[in-house]
């Protein structure tokens, strides 16, 4: 079974390496060759290669060179970096994928990459630093690893079996530069951490629902927090009926599972707590969502098994935020439950109470996440939270409205909004900010109760989830809303996304959130 790579930082290496990593710009046409010299003994061969027409270091390009024992290293992996003016951590990041992806191609065992000469970036006149570099690097190749295979029984099977032990393929970043070396040994530990909290956001994602039910993920999260330090408590439905969470549980009257909600915390013990701030997330945990009585088309039905996405990013960022230790307190609420249409499931018309006390009309069975998230944010005040946010996969209406490039963030305070904006930008999350005018909630208006789950028509339709959720937040609270529809699974354009299945996006945002918030 393959298992994520192990990294390592050394200040040498002279043992026997089965590839050497090689970063190699694309010069542009008329430019000075010399600007960035790849040094040491592979500058004839990129040489030779640039003159080729076979590898000129395009970005997204690699090429695997096998020498026979003469070289260094039994062979070496040019990686395509792309003309220097376009560099950025994102494009070190893909360009990590991309290695990743031909390693394993090419049965690598141990790889080595020379930070300081072979992967050509010194001298390189860019604001990046050599080590924000090898950092996105290294996170591009470990995310570009990871694989949900447990399901696979012929995988299962050969383990133990001789001769098919877990491979576990090494990388070496290599620098004699002392202080670098100190540096890039912890930024290798940020990394080995997030690789580890979105194992688990993908590896929950992924679960089929049969097995990743309320109660599985109440017992993950518990495992979870012990290992990593947080605390952790676990609310049943009868609890949750104590808590009057009557929009919780009435998503999840039709379902034969019973839900959880499960309560993270996460408190530094590190530094002065006198400027601690307190980060709610608040994470959509539907296990599967077959609509209800408003039941969805048997066409990719099968997706909604990830409709969990939301609690298993806050998950992930819960136990990131433990491994940096990040310098705020943080909470983190995930809501579990099925939407499943039996004879007691709810019906279109029926009436809800909210634990904020607001009653709602349930127009479409199928808007159910944001009648169970209601609840769950107003319970996050209890908190007494400065920053309130929640992550869902709310609306297919996100994905027509952005595509798979971004996800949505919308709220009540544009400074949040911003400092989550730029979280992401800071590790290459790409987040949208759509407008959230109180008119949006005018025709969600009920004649017979408070308020409808859906607007009239179909327009807006991500805007009208956060409209609705936006009924819950008490003045005074900084809020925002993610909407991760079209971003929680099948993103394909990216080298350290698996092309199929859960993509575990934004955990390293939130976590990069409550870290500097
Ligand atoms: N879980 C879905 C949203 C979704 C759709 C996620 C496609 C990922 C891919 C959500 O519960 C839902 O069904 N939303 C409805 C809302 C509508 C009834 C107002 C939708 O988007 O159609
Ligand atoms: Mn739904
Ligand atoms: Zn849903």
């Amino acid at each position: 079974m393959w298992k994520l790579p192990i990294l390592e930082s050394r200040p040498s290496f002279s043992g026997a390496a089965d590839t050497d990593l090689v970063g190699v710009f694309q010069e542009s046409a008329g430019k000075v060759k010399k600007a960035i010299p790849i040094k040491g003994v592979y500058a004839p061969l990129v040489e030779r290669f640039r003159k080729s027409e076979v590898f000129q270091g395009a970005h997204g390009s690699v090429q695997f060179v096998r020498f026979g024992g003469k070289a260094p290293a039994e062979s070496c992996l040019l990686v395509g970096l792309g003309a220097p003016a376009e560099f950025s951590e994102e494009k070190a990041r893909t360009a990590g994928g991309n290695a990743w992806g031909k390693l394993k191609a090419e049965k690598a065992r141990l790889a080595v990459v020379h930070v300081d000469t072979l992967f050509g970036v010194k001298g390189l006149k860019t604001e990046l630093s050599h080590l924000a570099v090898a950092r996105a690097f290294a996170e591009g190749l470990i995310l570009g690893a990871y694989e949900y295979n447990k399901h696979k029984s012929s995988l299962l099977a050969a383990k133990g079996s001789k001769g098919s032990e877990d491979t576990h393929v090494r990388v070496v970043f290599v620098t004699a530069e002392k202080g670098l070396r100190q540096q890039l040994e912890r930024e290798l530990d940020h990394v080995r951490a997030s690789a580890e909290a979105i194992r688990i956001t993908r590896d929950w994602s992924n679960e089929p629902s049969n097995i990743g039910i309320p109660e599985y993920f109440a017992n993950e999260a518990r495992k979870y927090a012990r290992q990593y330090g947080l605390k952790c408590k676990v609310l049943t439905e009868r609890e949750a009926a104590a808590e009057k969470m009557g929009l919780f549980l009435g998503v999840g009257q039709g379902a034969e599972r019973e839900g959880r909600i499960v309560v993270l915390e996460y408190v530094p013990t590190r530094g002065s707590k006198k400027n601690l701030k307190t980060v709610a997330l608040v994470g959509k945990g539907i296990t599967f969502d077959s609509g209800g009585i408003s039941i969805k088309p048997a066409l990719r039905m099968e997706d909604m098994k990830h409709d969990m996405t939301g609690a298993a990013t806050v998950m992930g960022a819960m136990v990131l935020s433990a491994l940096w230790q990040v310098p705020n307190r943080v909470v983190g609420i995930m809501a579990f439950t099925e939407n499943m249409p039996d004879g007691t499931a709810i019906q279109p018309g029926n009436v809800l109470k909210s634990r904020a006390g607001k009653t709602v009309e349930v127009i479409n069975t199928d808007a159910e996440g944001r009648l169970i998230l209601a609840d769950v944010l107003d319970y996050a005040h209890d908190f007494r939270p400065d920053a309130v946010i929640d992550v869902a996969t709310l609306t297919g209406a996100v994905g027509i409205a952005l595509g798979k490039q971004c996800c949505a963030i919308l709220g009540n305070d544009d400074l949040l909004a911003d400092a989550v904006k730029r979280a992401g930008e800071s590790c290459g999350e790409r987040i949208w900010q759509l407008p959230l005018w109180d008119e949006y909630f005018d025709d969600m208006k009920s004649d017979t109760a408070d308020m409808k789950n859906v607007g009239n028509d179909g327009q807006g339709g991500a805007i009208r989830g956060a409209i609705f959720l936006k009924q819950f937040i008490k003045k005074g609270t900084a809020w925002a809303h993610m909407d991760i529809a079209s971003m929680s699974n099948g993103v394909t354009h990216l080298s350290y996304i698996p092309k199929k299945g859960a993509t575990g996006l934004y955990v390293r945002t939130l976590a990069r959130f409550a870290a500097d918030f």
